[in-house]
């Protein structure tokens, strides 16, 4: 498996990297991203259509310094990226990335984003990205994911509410802010969508 951007600080749990099945039936694997896939990453970027752009970092043009946040070296408690790639190419191109970034003042929760390329996106990537993360989140005693979304933005709303994590919803200026409890036994689909309505 790839090597860890800041070369095993913090390992994690079992299940975060390996195969994962897309909704298609195609088998992937998922793997921490890092400071060897620069190259892989700067592509995946340039690909994105402008919506993708947009929704992603609330601006046509990508922020200058989004590479080295991504692959900014700091231990797995801290900060995770994950991508999909294809089994017989693990080097890339990537299909998908999310990451977690732990709230410096607020340890217990992360900030999570993520981003599918054009032709992958809904295949389930972003759904199995933000379960791994959760694994991994949850080993590292983080209990809370918190996503900032445009309100227009429903593929990502669906991916958040669709987790079967307890999710709460909050307006702010740029969009929404959504929460997810990941430490909390994912209740059934139904009890989620009745105890929880959005509040957009
Ligand atoms: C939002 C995003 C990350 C979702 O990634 P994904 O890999 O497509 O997610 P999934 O396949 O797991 O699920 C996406 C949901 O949106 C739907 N969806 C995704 N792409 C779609 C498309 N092109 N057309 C219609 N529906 C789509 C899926 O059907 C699924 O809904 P469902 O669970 O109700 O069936 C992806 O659309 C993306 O990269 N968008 C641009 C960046 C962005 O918005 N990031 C979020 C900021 S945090």
């Amino acid at each position: 498996m790839t090597l860890p951007n800041d070369s095993g600080v913090r390992e994690l749990p079992y299940g975060v990297e390996g195969p994962a099945t897309l909704r298609t039936g195609e088998v992937v694997v998922v793997r921490v991203l890092g400071l060897q896939d620069r190259r892989a990453l700067e592509t995946f970027l340039e690909g994105l259509s402008e919506e993708s752009r947009v929704t992603r970092f609330f601006s046509a043009v990508r922020p200058p310094s989004v590479v080295e946040r991504m692959l900014a070296p700091a231990g797995f408690h801290q900060h995770l990226g994950l991508v999909i790639v294809e089994p017989d190419r693990p080097q890339g191109p990537i299909l998908s990335h999310a990451e977690y970034a732990r709230d410096p003042f607020d340890a217990p929760s992360a900030e999570v984003a993520f981003l599918t390329a054009d032709v992958f996106q809904a295949r389930g990537c972003a759904t199995i990205l933000l379960k791994r993360l959760a694994l991994a989140a949850v080993h590292f005693g983080m209990t809370t994911f918190h996503a900032e979304v445009l309100a227009a933005n429903d593929r990502m709303r669906a991916v958040l509410r669709n987790s079967g994590f307890p999710f709460e919803t909050h307006v702010t200026e740029e969009g929404l802010s959504v929460s997810l409890r990941i430490d909390r036994p994912p209740p059934t689909e139904r009890e989620t969508r009745s105890s929880k309505p959005e509040s957009s």
